[in-house]
């Protein structure tokens, strides 16, 4: 798919997802320094390298100030597919903690975007209020949509809108069954060209379920890109993506 592999061919990293990020000792040092003044996300960032035409401050701003279960990367590729969705498609992200993969969706683009979660995670770090104060900060009303509720009560109710999602992006529990089931109950509304993203695919369930899902419909997917890193919360790829695409 065009869009895909444009995205993929504009960024590279300094430290790439083969690298263990633990031997990266002067990275490391670096790191520590910034972090001392308040900016080590800001460095962290600073791995990810983007031609400046494609560069968009407005969304890196954004990103950097969203506490994040993800990669500066992901975020990116998040935002590039949605700038190519046109104003009548729509992005689904199950799964948004503080925000981070649902607003990059949001900025600058043109499409819908809906994001799910019953916050049953992860209850410890308070996400509501924070993404509630970070989602008002972005939605524009007419377009972008949250849904505090079960994944499947929302994709259930989605049924009614007889549209299909062009862009999915599940990012709730990870166990083999969970990482299964999301995708055998979206099936219903993947149409021609939607994107698929998987994320944590490090992961032996992840990826385990997500090749038994596309071995299951043999000729209805094509896989995009599978990307691992050599470490877990990598500062390329976080814990490893990968992108697929119904035919
Ligand atoms: C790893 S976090 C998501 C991180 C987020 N994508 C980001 O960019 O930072 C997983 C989220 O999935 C949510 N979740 C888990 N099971 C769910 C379910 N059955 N329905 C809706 N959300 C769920 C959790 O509450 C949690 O906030």
């Amino acid at each position: 798919m065009k869009i895909i592999d444009e995205i993929f061919d504009d960024i590279s990293f300094k430290i790439g997802p083969e690298k263990n990020i633990r031997k990266e000792y002067l990275y490391r040092i670096i790191k520590r320094f910034y972090k001392l003044a308040g900016l080590e996300k800001n460095f962290i960032f600073k791995n990810l390298i983007i031609p400046n035409d494609k560069l968009d401050h407005k969304l890196k701003n954004a990103l950097l100030n969203i506490k994040a279960m993800a990669s500066y990367a992901n975020g990116y590729i998040i935002n590039r597919i949605c700038k190519n969705l046109k104003d009548d498609q729509i992005y689904v992200n199950i799964g948004v903690w503080k925000g981070f993969s649902l607003i990059a969706g949001m900025v600058n683009t043109n499409c819908h975007v809906d994001g799910v979660d019953n916050f049953s995670e992860f209850k410890e770090t308070n996400p509501k209020e924070e993404f509630l104060t970070n989602f008002n900060k972005y939605k524009n009303t007419s377009k972008h949509k949250f849904y505090e509720m079960d994944y499947k009560i929302y994709l259930k109710e989605f049924e009614s809108r007889k549209i299909p999602i062009n862009f999915y992006f599940y990012d709730g529990a990870h166990y083999y069954k969970d990482q299964l089931e999301n995708l055998e109950i979206a099936h219903n509304f993947f149409s021609k060209d939607t994107i698929i993203l998987i994320d944590d695919f490090n992961g032996e369930q992840v990826e385990q379920a997500t090749m038994d899902f596309i071995s299951k419909y043999p000729n209805q997917f094509k896989i995009l890109k599978q990307n691992k890193t050599k470490n877990l919360n990598h500062p390329s790829f976080w814990n490893g993506n990968m992108i697929f695409q119904k035919v």
